[in-house]
Formats: structure tokens, C-alpha cells, sequence
């Protein structure tokens, strides 16, 4: 039995970016079987689409917004286009990702900029946009995608790392700042198969071997999804700041 209401995202407007594939397109079905309208966003827009198609078939609801969250432009018409479709943002999962991996002395400006822009500058952008709606609204979730990568460091990643270890202290910040807003700031680190993590987990140039973590496997994306309903529900009704790992019990084992 789920630790929440099945009810409560009934009606209620989840945002997710990065929803097109992998663990953003888990969430955004995860959510829309509990109930949720879901926007589905993504600079991918055909693949956000067929996300959208996927939902609509089981029965749910959900639209699709092209965003490229790196601009600051972009996700403000997001906001926009997903509130005059759904109405205000009640929870935002910003869980858009690139890794541009490349060891120091090879790494270039570009691929530095192009990690922090749709990772941290997102988070940052995404953050002020929903905040005053929500603020109106009484209160939100914000869940963040982070990665263990943040604490632990990973060789060839230091765009990622830097990145995801920002966004950290983005959420703590923001969680105490709008604790007194009633608006809840959490992240989750996850380890799944993706597309994002096929080519980094699997290449032992990088050093990630998740066939050497606890479970011995890596996870599907579906097993990440749970989390973010856990921490848009009133399950966590008092938890905020806070960063849930959900990596098949890898940061124990580094
Ligand atoms: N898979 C893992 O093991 C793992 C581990 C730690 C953190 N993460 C994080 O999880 C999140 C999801 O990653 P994933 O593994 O599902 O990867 P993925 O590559 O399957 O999905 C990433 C999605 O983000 C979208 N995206 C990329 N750039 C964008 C942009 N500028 N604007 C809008 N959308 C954009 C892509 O189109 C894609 O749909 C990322 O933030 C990633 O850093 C993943």
C-alpha cells in the first residue's frame, strides 16, 4: 500500500523537465497513474509528445512543452505554456540532464558551459519562475535531480560534478528560504540505465561500475519514480532541504 493518498495528485499540476526519456519519463508516467495533469518538458519535443500519447492512452492527462531549460527565456514561456494548459505549477521536478564527460587537460569551455547551463542555470531559472505562483498558491514541492556524483566526485566529470554539487546548495538555500512559504525544496540522487548513463557507466575509462555497487545491477528508471512521489506527497510533509538516494546503496560502497 502506498504511504500516501492515492487522491492527493488528483487534478494537481506536475512539471517535469527532461520528461522526453529515461528517469524524467518515469516520473511523468508515475505521476500521471496517481492522478496528476503532467506536463511533460523537454527539448526533445516529438519524443515529449509520444510521452504525452503514452499517457493519454492509460487514461491520464498530460501536454507536452518544448523547453530548452538552459535559457532563461525558454523555461519562462514553460512556466507559462503549462500554466494557460494545466493551471499553476503545484509541484516542480527539474530532472533535465547532459553529461559532456572529458578528462581536465581535454575538457573545453563548451562542454563546461553547456553542463552547468542545463543544470544549474536551470535549476536556478526554474526556481524563480514557479516561486511567486507557488508563494500565491500557498505553497509546492521542488525536487531537484542531483546525482551521488555531487559528494563523490567522478573522474571526467568535473562539468557534472561542479554542476550537480551547485544544485545542492541551490536547494538548501531554497529550502530554507521558502520553508516559511510552505513550499518544500528536496533532491533525489538517483543511479539508473539510461541513455545519459549508458556510455559513462559503461565506459571503465570513467571509473562508474554499478555491477560492483550493493545490489550488483543497475536500476531501471521506474525504480527511481517512487521517490519523487514520496517527496511531492504529504508523506514528507515535513522534510525539506534534504537529498534521498535512491542508487542501489552505491554511495556506501565508493
Ligand atoms: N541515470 C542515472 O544514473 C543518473 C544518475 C545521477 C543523476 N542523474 C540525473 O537524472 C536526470 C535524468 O537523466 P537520465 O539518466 O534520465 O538521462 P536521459 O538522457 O535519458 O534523459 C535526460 C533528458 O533531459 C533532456 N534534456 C537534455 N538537455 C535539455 C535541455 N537543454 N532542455 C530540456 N531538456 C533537456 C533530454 O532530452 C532527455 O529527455 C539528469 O539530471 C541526470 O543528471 C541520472
Amino acid at each position: 500500500m502506498s504511504p500516501w493518498s492515492p487522491s492527493e495528485f488528483e487534478g494537481a499540476v506536475v512539471a517535469v523537465t527532461g520528461a522526453a526519456q529515461g528517469i524524467g519519463r518515469s516520473i511523468a508516467l508515475a505521476f500521471a497513474a496517481q492522478g496528476a495533469n503532467v506536463a511533460v518538458i523537454d527539448v526533445q519535443e516529438a519524443a515529449a509528445q509520444a510521452v504525452v500519447r503514452e499517457i493519454e492512452a492509460g487514461g491520464g492527462r498530460a501536454v507536452a512543452v518544448a523547453c530548452d531549460v538552459s535559457k532563461r527565456e525558454s523555461v519562462r514561456a514553460a512556466v507559462g505554456a503549462v500554466t494557460d494548459s494545466l493551471g499553476g505549477i503545484r509541484v516542480l521536478i527539474s530532472n533535465a540532464g547532459i553529461t559532456r564527460p572529458a578528462m581536465i587537460r581535454k575538457m573545453t569551455d563548451e562542454q563546461w558551459d553547456q553542463v552547468v547551463g542545463v543544470h544549474l542555470n536551470a535549476s536556478f531559472y526554474w526556481l524563480q519562475e514557479v516561486v511567486e505562483p507557488m508563494i500565491e498558491a500557498g505553497g509546492g514541492r521542488i525536487i531537484f535531480t542531483s546525482s551521488s556524483t555531487a559528494q563523490n566526485g567522478s573522474i571526467g566529470q568535473v562539468n557534472y560534478a561542479a554542476a550537480k554539487s551547485g544544485m545542492l546548495g541551490l536547494m538548501r538555500s531554497a529550502a530554507k528560504e521558502l520553508g516559511r512559504y510552505n513550499i518544500l525544496v528536496n533532491a533525489v540522487a538517483p543511479a539508473a540505465l539510461t541513455d545519459m548513463t549508458r556510455t559513462v557507466m559503461t565506459d571503465p575509462k570513467f571509473g562508474a561500475d554499478p555491477s560492483k555497487s550493493t545490489l550488483r545491477r543497475f536500476a531501471e528508471p521506474e525504480e527511481i519514480a517512487p521517490a519523487y512521489l514520496f517527496l511531492a506527497s504529504s508523506a514528507s510533509s515535513y522534510m525539506t532541504g534534504q537529498v534521498l538516494s535512491v542508487d542501489g546503496g552505491s554511495m556506501m560502497v565508493r
